[in-house]
């Protein structure tokens, strides 16, 4: 393929670099304004990037070996003021306003989770742009120290009892996932192995990993779908982690959801904290295992909290006894059946949905609610954008923007809206 030159001008929206060749206006990712580098089109608009001839002021130089080959961390090779003045400046093309975003207390080993792929010979992250090729990792630069010996220690135990890996074009294979989770305030660490259906020795990986896992769990995932959750078939200890985040113990089931920089969590609540500054009422939506619910009962009467995992919410009415806090109740389903069917009244809401966004019947539901106000957190603002818009009766009264997420180009945004 024929290589091109280009200037990088600008950044996307999904935060490739933006360069122009004659007419030609090309996406490249891992490549940042100030850049002259070459890349190969690879059609729709996209380039790969081959080599940077001329770094922009903005580079710097990748902590990690994989860096560009492993399909994450796009902006590791970008300075953390310069990440933080993009996601900056990608809030205010959203939002028409000026948002400072409030940097990350850890920009290294400040994750919690990681959903390392298995593949023949390799345990790691799939390559950039690819479907089935996966970089081995030696270890990773965002989850913990401890991850480069989970992962020398499991290809080696994995190697040793002839497990095969699972392989995604022949459908092939018996390992597919290793999952690591780790409390950060409370040392705990679960790692979970998950497979197709067969016979896994759980005990002795168990006894090869030590110290270094609490718990491990063993699930099963027969389908044909790339995931990396199943059903668990046994664990040795619990089948679930705890995280403390400001005082609050979180009880989390394996494979639910719970935020992924505890560091910057606790200052997410502290935050919503200062924007809700009390509720009779409050409605929780998407509130898995009762993050949001559990920090803010006390400043409210009642806080109802709605969660599609029926384990989170199992586990959010377990938290809220272990923490002492009576005023919370938790609803297992879909946010947009169980909203509209919902025969109460709350004078506050706080919405932090997946990617995706608010449902449209969530929407016209929240508009038939008529809270007084809304906390929309969203860690994907295009689509938290879009769906302040169709919220015509509310007008966007503040707006925050957290780091949760360095040398990715995502911001965590967080909006207060207000009823006209
Ligand atoms: C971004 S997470 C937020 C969870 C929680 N607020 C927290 O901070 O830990 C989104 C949550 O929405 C849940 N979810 C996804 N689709 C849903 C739906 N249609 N209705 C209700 N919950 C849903 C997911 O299981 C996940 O727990």
């Amino acid at each position: 393929m024929r290589e091109i030159e280009l200037e990088i001008v600008a950044l996307d929206r999904r935060g490739a670099g933006v360069g122009r060749a004659g007419r030609r206006r090309y996406r490249v990712d891992y490549a940042y304004p100030g850049d002259r580098v070459l890349a190969v089109p690879i059609g729709r608009g996209r380039a790969r990037l081959v080599r940077v001839l001329e770094a922009g002021e903005h580079r710097v130089e990748a902590r990690c070996e994989h860096f560009s080959v492993c399909g994450s961390c796009r902006w590791q090779g970008l300075a953390y003021e310069a990440q933080l003045r993009f996601k900056g400046e990608l809030m205010e093309r959203l939002f028409s306003r000026r948002v400072e975003v409030a940097p990350s207390p850890k920009v290294w080993y400040y994750r919690n989770r990681m959903d390392f792929t298995i593949a023949s010979n390799a345990i790691g992250m799939r390559r950039y742009s690819s479907f089935a090729e996966v970089e081995s990792a030696e270890g990773c630069a965002l989850l913990s120290e401890e991850s480069d010996e989970i992962l020398r220690l499991s290809r080696r135990f994995f190697g040793e009892e002839g497990l095969e890996a699972y392989d995604l074009l022949s459908k092939r294979g018996f390992l597919r996932y290793l999952v690591v989770r780790e409390g950060k305030f409370t040392g705990d660490r679960l790692i979970s192995v998950v497979t197709k259906e067969g016979s896994f020795p759980l005990e002795r990986y168990a006894l090869t990993l030590g110290e270094l896992a609490k718990s491990v769990v063993w699930a099963v995932n027969d389908s044909l779908a790339d995931v990396s959750f199943g059903e668990v078939r046994a664990f040795t200890a619990r089948d679930y982690f705890e995280e403390k985040l400001a005082g609050i113990t979180y009880r989390i089931p394996v494979f639910s959801f719970f935020q992924t920089n505890p560091y910057q969590a606790e200052r997410l609540l502290a935050c919503v904290r200062r924007l809700l500054s009390g509720a009779e009422r409050l409605l929780d939506l998407y509130c898995g295992v009762g993050t949001f619910s559990l920090a803010l009962a006390d400043l409210a009467g009642e806080v109802v909290g709605i969660e599609e995992d029926a384990r989170a919410i199992e586990a959010a009415q377990l938290n809220a006894q272990l923490n002492g806090i009576a005023n919370a109740r938790f609803i297992a389903g879909r946010a947009e059946e169980r909203l509209p069917e919902l025969e109460e009244s709350f004078d506050a809401v706080v919405v932090d949905p997946p990617r995706a966004g608010l449902h449209p019947r969530v929407v016209r539901a929240l508009s038939s609610l008529k809270p007084e106000v809304i906390v929309y957190i969203s860690c994907n603002p295009h689509t938290q954008a879009r769906d302040i818009q169709k919220l015509h009766d509310y007008e966007l009264e503040e707006l925050r923007a957290l780091d949760m997420f360095p040398h990715t180009p995502h911001v965590e945004s967080i909006a207060l809206l207000s009823r006209r």
